[in-house]
């Protein structure tokens, strides 16, 4: 299987980047009911070979462009294999020591790494989890404050539709669908308006929290985002968090793909104000080389999140919980069983060194800043909102249906992977540059492509 996944690797250029495959196509060529007698992995493997490849997309590819990066790298890939090899469940320190004991200081190392402030490691009063998605942490994060805000009394009572939370416009969905589930309701989720730059306008949130104070209801949860997902605009944490303490709000932080570029000092600035946030979570499964799925999510105080989330029974009581010398983490996050995903953390910040991830999201960076100078000076084509990052949002000047026609041709073609986003009514495609493997090379033959296809459809299609 190594090698398997070791030559993968190495042809995986010829494999057309977005799946050609039509619905169904897949699910046809698989029998409709399992087999009675075990199949030989020969079998198996041929099956994978021919039937379930043509159904892949690469996300591997260093053509990938698309959404954000769910990139890999081959200590992850192996750090997962051996946490699949040990089998081993979590939810207890008694469960397994290691898998507990690993993940704090792994954890406390990416505090460092990202300059968090001290209350966010486990040696203060807050500490860190690794959560299987940023989804995951936001609901984590929102019901914590909901518990604080009404002194743990929700989870006895349940929720009176009284709380109030805010996002921007801009904030990643997975913040609304946690309000659904804690019972929030969607009524009571205010999305904020944002800037030229897409990020949120903190005199508007205040506006908002006043007013709906004025109606007897009760601000208790904001969401900021360091890098939003349709063009990676970053909130204004300091002034945000100000008025979180003012009005006695939790201030969460989403930082899922952008947080990872706080580790290269020079981008440390993107996290500035994160000393006034309650919690803080990023995903090493979208830019740190480090495979689907692994969240970190830190908190400032976490007795308030335990407080929220833990329930002993009998079956789980031992000895080592009840000393209370030991973290268990399952009283961090909604789930009971949890994975040994540490190990591949630990495997990839050891065997690239912290100096060897900053040069690769340094890369990544002067890239993407480099196809947006090409962008800035180019005839035909726009940047659309400011790139800070990684992420370019560019569309041509010949309009939306022009733009998805683009898109939808240099996708199909199969050498590389756009998806598209709307800003200010504008068609816009994304580029975002985060691939493990992804080589200037790479980056300038995209834009020669770009070009190429936008030529030949403006002659077959001239506007
Ligand atoms: C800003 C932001 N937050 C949250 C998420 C959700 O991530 P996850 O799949 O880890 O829940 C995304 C996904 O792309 C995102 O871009």
């Amino acid at each position: 299987m190594i090698d398997w996944i070791a030559d993968y690797y190495e042809n995986i250029e010829k494999y057309p980047v977005l799946s050609q495959v039509k619905p169904g196509d897949i699910k046809s060529q698989l029998p409709e009911i399992a087999p009675l007698e075990s199949e030989s992995m020969e079998q198996i493997m041929a099956d994978v070979n021919s039937i379930i490849m043509p159904g892949i997309t690469h996300w591997q590819s260093p053509n990938f462009f698309a959404y954000f990066p769910s990139n890999s790298s081959g200590p992850s890939v192996l750090g997962d294999l051996l946490s699949s090899g040990l089998g081993v469940q979590g939810m207890l320190w008694a469960t397994s020591p290691a898998c507990t004991e690993l993940e704090t200081r792994v954890l406390d190392w990416l505090a460092d790494m990202l300059q968090l402030p001290d209350k966010f490691k486990s040696t203060s009063e807050g500490g860190s989890v690794i959560q299987d998605t940023a989804s995951s942490a936001a609901l984590s994060a929102l019901l914590a404050a909901r518990e604080r805000k009404t002194k743990y009394q929700t989870n006895e009572t349940g929720t009176r539709g009284n709380l109030v939370a805010y996002v921007s416009s801009q904030t990643h969905s997975s913040v609304e669908k946690a309000i659904k589930i804690a019972g929030i309701g969607k009524n009571n989720l205010r999305l904020i308006g944002v800037d030229e730059n897409m990020a949120m306008q903190s005199d508007l949130l205040e506006t908002a929290i006043i007013d709906d104070i004025h109606n007897g209801l009760i601000p208790f949860f904001v969401c900021a985002t360091v890098g939003s997902t349709s063009t990676n605009a970053i909130d204004p944490l300091t002034e945000i968090g100000k008025i979180s303490q003012k009005y006695e709000l939790w201030m969460h932080i989403d930082a899922a793909m952008a947080g990872t570029a706080a580790i290269c000092p020079e981008y440390r600035h993107i996290l500035d104000g994160i000393e006034l946030a309650d919690s803080f979570s990023f995903n090493p499964h979208k830019w740190m080389f480090t495979n689907f799925d692994c969240n970190c999510f830190f908190v400032a105080d976490r007795s308030a999140l335990i407080k929220t989330l833990s329930i002993l029974p009998e079956y789980l009581k031992n000895q080592a919980t009840e000393s209370g010398a030991v973290i268990d983490y399952r009283d961090w996050h909604i789930q009971l069983g949890r994975r040994f995903r540490s190990l591949k953390l630990w495997f990839v910040i050891r065997n690239y060194g912290v100096n060897g991830l900053r040069y690769h999201i340094q890369e990544h960076i002067r890239m993407a800043q480099q196809f947006a100078e090409w962008i800035r000076s180019s005839d035909e084509f726009d940047l659309v909102a400011p790139a800070p990052l990684n992420l370019v949002c560019f569309a041509h000047k010949n309009g939306n249906e022009f733009n998805r026609e683009l898109l939808e041709t240099i996708n199909k073609n199969g050498e590389m992977y756009f998806t598209h986003t709307v800003v200010k009514d504008r068609y816009v495609l994304r580029m975002c540059i985060a691939q493990t493997h992804t080589t200037e090379e790479h980056v300038r033959k995209a834009w020669k492509n770009i070009q190429k296809t936008a030529a030949d459809l403006t002659l077959t299609d001239p506007k």
